[in-house]
């Protein structure tokens, strides 16, 4: 069975003390780091690139690097992404022409490769390439801003998505992002995901550990 993961988006951490506050989420019992890169384009937010996510791998972060693109185009920057040490690179279908190459070149440049579904977004993108997927990542708001409200419906979504990853017999992870918090990741982790996304809930808070111990045992129910 897949292990679940908590992903603390970095989004919603302190950036003066960008280090310090991912050495604190990971050792509060984080297991991977969520890496929200926004354009101003295909979002309406700025945030972070390629040198910062070699700023924390430099910084001596070993953990797994799930990097989030919510940017348009998506291919130019994959391979910078690549060498700055992301572990995952996911992107929206609407970033990317050719989303089979994307996820390919994605690949080829030695990462995993997942596709975001924002809460409009029909899931028909999935169809012919659910072979070249390690993630899947469904948004439960509307990206561009960590401390928004779980939108309902993505739980539907996660239950379709979660039957076509067991029928397909491949080895995806289903993500979700987007205002899970300790009060509904039950439902979450009920419908189907297995790794899970969470800024403000986890930063907005003075003690990490112990949201995430929270969050760990309402998934463990
Ligand atoms: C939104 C980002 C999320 C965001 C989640 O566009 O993709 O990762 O930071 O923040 P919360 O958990 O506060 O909704
Ligand atoms: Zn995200």
């Amino acid at each position: 069975m897949t292990e679940n993961w908590i992903a603390p988006s970095i989004l919603s951490a302190d950036f003066a003390r960008l280090g310090e506050e991912v050495d604190n989420v990971l050792a509060a019992g984080a297991d991977v780091v969520h890496f929200d890169v926004m354009d101003n384009h295909f979002v309406p937010n700025l945030t972070i690139g390629p040198l910062v996510c070699d700023a924390l791998r430099k910084h001596g972060v070993t953990a797994p690097i799930d990097v989030h693109l919510m940017i348009e185009p998506v291919d130019r920057i994959i391979p910078d992404f690549a060498k700055a040490g992301a572990s995952y690179i996911t992107f929206h279908p609407e970033g990317s022409v050719h989303i089979d190459r994307t996820l390919q070149l994605i690949k080829d440049n030695g990462c995993k490769a997942g596709l975001v579904f924002n809460p409009g977004t029909p899931l028909h993108h999935l169809d012919y390439v659910m072979d070249k997927l390690d993630m899947i990542l469904l948004m439960s708001v509307n990206p561009g801003f960590g401390g928004q409200s779980f939108i309902p419906s993505a739980l539907d979504k996660l239950r379709e998505v979660r039957k076509r990853i067991d029928e397909s017999g491949y080895d995806i992870r289903l993500e979700i992002d987007g205002g899970v918090k300790v009060d509904n990741i039950r439902d979450i982790k009920a419908a189907g995901a297995d790794t899970f996304v969470a800024g403000s809930a986890i930063f907005g808070k003075p003690d990490y550990k112990q949201v995430i111990d929270d969050m760990r045992a309402e998934i463990a129910k």
